[in-house]
């Protein structure tokens, strides 16, 4: 889904939630023409597709239909177009188990959402559309697990803020190459005006008394949490304290903060000077673009940074920058 600035304060933070895990993963191949005579031109699925939100018995499933971007209506004649979908149990679609149809509104920007029931718990899935005569690329997704079954271990990729002309995405190659059966965006999906205006002013500490209370509400009603944020184009790892700012007042949570997968950092020499006066910062590198990878297993969370060679080289390589563990009934990130 295209993410906008000045979004709700929902998108920065993500807590985990063992009972809505699931994969989130859309794996695009060429789309190709359905029957022999197509009515577009041109390919409406030049977004591609997406699925998201699992619950055991369904996903979101999304696209949205631009053949023509430069043109009105996005090269649509009409204002209101037929869109069929397909689940299947296969990837070659050979078993298709639900299928239905949609309609993709002008006055939603043919944007196409879709909820399909009655699939069946912690197993992938593959879908697409088609509209226009055309087929859209296949999808691979997933539901989540029943909720009364605890998986050995569930791996989470946490990815935030991309902004092609300062960098490739490259770091979602080595994100779909660990197999995460979710991935968390927590910032900028897409940018659709320029940079970062609203930087600070916009983050925790602009809002102290939120904070606070937010810091309240876990200690009141979580074990041991952990938060998952982004959006400052930085990895930070940091302790949380039960009062912000009073070290005294004892670590609460642990804080991990992706770094962003292209958008530009702020200096690391300014960060820097800022780490002297917040001694809850174990770790902060804005200089470094990537991801979090997260594996939480019963008994303890491992959080690995990884942090890309490069974004202007497409086969570029990764690196683990650092690795922490949280230990159940321990508070705090340690380094693994
Ligand atoms: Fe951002």
């Amino acid at each position: 889904m295209i993410r906008r600035r000045r979004n709700t304060i929902s998108r920065r933070l993500a807590m985990l939630q063992l009972a809505s895990a699931g994969a989130v993963l859309s794996a695009p191949a060429c789309s190709r023409l359905v029957g022999r005579t197509p009515r577009l031109r041109d390919d409406p699925f030049t977004l591609g597709v997406a699925s998201g939100y699992p619950r055991p018995d369904s996903v979101v499933l999304w696209t949205r239909l631009l053949p023509r971007s430069d043109e009105p209506r996005g090269g649509w004649p009409a204002h209101v177009v037929p869109v069929e979908w397909e689940v299947a149990a296969d990837e070659g679609f050979r078993e298709i188990i639900r299928r239905g149809r949609a309609v993709a509104k002008a006055d939603l920007a043919y944007s196409v959402h879709v909820e399909p029931v009655g699939l069946k718990p912690g197993r992938p899935y593959w879908y697409r559309f088609i509209a226009g005569g055309v087929r859209s690329p296949s999808g691979r997704t997933a539901t989540a697990p029943s909720a009364d079954v605890l998986p050995p271990r569930l791996r989470v990729a946490v990815a935030s803020c991309q902004h092609y002309e300062q960098g490739l995405y490259v770091a979602y190659r080595h994100l779909v190459a660990d197999a995460p059966d979710l991935v968390v965006h927590v910032g900028d999906y897409i940018y659709e005006t320029g940079s970062a205006e609203c930087y600070w002013t916009d983050s925790w500490n602009g809002y102290p008394a939120a904070r606070q209370r937010l810091l309240d509400v876990l200690r009141q009603g979580v074990a041991n949490p952990v938060v998952l944020s982004g959006d400052i184009h930085a990895f930070v790892v940091a302790e949380l304290d039960a009062v912000a700012g009073d070290r005294g007042s004892g670590i609460l949570a642990s804080e991990f903060v992706t770094t962003s997968i292209s958008s530009r950092g702020l200096p690391q020499t300014m960060v820097d000077a800022w780490l002297k006066e917040n001694s809850n910062v174990r770790l902060a590198r804005p200089d470094l673009r990537g991801y979090l990878r997260l594996d939480l297993e019963p008994g303890s969370l491992r959080t690995d940074l990884i942090a890309m060679n490069s974004v202007s080289d497409p086969a570029a390589g990764c690196r683990v920058l650092a690795s922490y563990v949280v230990e159940s009934g321990r508070a705090g990130p340690m380094c693994a």
